[in-house]
């Protein structure tokens, strides 16, 4: 095991370290709290065994430092007390030490607890491994289940793909979604429509308006019944509750609930938002440059005004990457008449200089250089490839 010993005794400390390195564990030794936490960020501690009066940051501020980390392994920590009173072991206890040894130290006392504390971060070692194997299960089911939309029909596995990326993207922007939580989002958002797997393709592919009663009553059923699917699985338990809600509005006219506003979870609407925007784009065949029109007329209707404002912050980057991929990003001196301007220019503030399609004369140049001058805009702008003469 690797054993931090901190003691500002350097007498206590040679002894320490020399009885444990005999033991066979790997010694580091910090004279002062300080030291102890440097060595901690950069360095695979597995036990500490720490004088709780050190100089600098003391005994109790690095206990509750380390207890704080969540990224490493359990750190298995043994308190050195000067003092015998029972409050004060108590106290150390409470504080988030595992153990204590008091001074002067009996060897065969520190070696048996050093044991001990062996055998409890084995104990932690082993069981971070199982639940590693669990996860890797739990992320291979929900690919087995994914996969299995393709087999059945590969636009609606192509969908649910999608939907859980961007669902993840919208997740990444939204301040309400703290990292537990995307996970599950993106579990969701890959099987939300797995309840469509047992509806008619007769059905799927008729317009809103031919559908009868009957059929609608089928097709809605898809969310409750994909979320039936998974919930079947415990752990699934939170995802199946996304996938129930992931036609639910803003405006409480979505189903199978009729929520509305805050009653629906923020992952539910960020998968609902994905979903309706992939099917903008790839059902409806919507250009890119179209969709800010049509997310503002479901803006506070399907979907809240923020959940909308963060699609229509994703939709900008894509027009803009997708400008790129058409467009020469040119220096304004290198400009010449009949250049076409691929995107449109606007000032560092956001004000709109110069709109994309626009075809450039002399006059438009100057504009922009002066632009440019007075520290409106950046240097460069993006010129359509083919009007671009090499
Ligand atoms: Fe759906």
């Amino acid at each position: 095991m690797n054993i931090l010993i901190a003691d500002d005794d350097p007498a206590t400390l040679k002894r320490l370290a020399s009885r444990l390195s005999a033991w066979g564990h790997t010694v580091h030794q910090a004279a002062d709290g300080n030291t102890a936490w440097e060595i901690i960020g950069g360095t695979p501690v597995d036990m500490v065994i720490s004088d709780w009066m050190l100089p600098g940051m003391d005994g109790l501020e690095l206990c509750r430092r380390i207890r704080e980390r969540h990224e490493s392994g359990y750190v298995y920590l043994i308190r050195i007390s000067r003092q015998h009173s029972k409050a004060d072991i108590v106290r150390g206890l409470a504080s988030g030490v595992d153990d204590y040894i008091t001074k002067p130290i009996d060897v065969d006392t520190l070696h048996a607890r050093v044991e001990i504390g062996a055998r409890i971060v084995n104990l932690q070692r082993t069981l971070n491994r199982k639940i590693e194997i669990i996860t890797a299960n739990h992320i291979q089911t929900i690919h087995m289940f994914s996969r299995m939309m393709d087999v059945v029909d590969d636009e609606l596995g192509g969908h649910c793909r999608r939907t859980a990326d961007l669902a993840v993207k919208l997740a990444g922007l939204h301040p309400g979604v703290g990292d537990a939580e995307t996970p599950v989002i993106e579990t969701a958002a890959r099987l939300h429509d797995i309840g469509m797997v047992g509806i008619p393709k007769s059905i799927l592919n008729k317009r809103r308006t031919e559908i009868v009663e009957n059929e609608r009553q089928l097709y809605q059923s898809h969310a409750a019944m994909g979320a039936r699917i998974i919930g079947e699985i415990a752990i699934m338990k939170p995802a199946a509750l996304l996938v129930r809600m992931h036609h639910e509005q803003y405006n409480g006219k979505g189903f199978p609930d009729g929520l509305a506003g805050d009653e629906i979870p923020v992952g539910a609407q960020l998968i609902s938002a994905a979903s309706i925007y992939d099917n903008m784009i790839h059902k409806g065949k919507i250009a890119l440059d179209r969709i800010p029109e049509r997310l503002q007329r479901i803006r506070g209707y399907q979907l809240s005004p923020q959940v909308a404002a963060l699609l229509m912050e994703i939709n900008v980057a894509q027009q803009h990457d997708l400008a790129r991929k058409m467009a020469d990003e040119l220096e304004l001196d290198d400009l010449t008449a009949g250049m076409v301007i691929a995107a449109n220019v606007r000032m560092k503030t956001g004000a709109f200089v110069m709109a994309a399609d626009t075809e450039l004369d002399d006059y438009g140049i100057d504009k922009l250089k002066h632009f440019k001058t007075i520290g409106a805009i950046s240097n460069k702008v993006l010129i359509r490839k083919s009007t671009v003469r090499r």
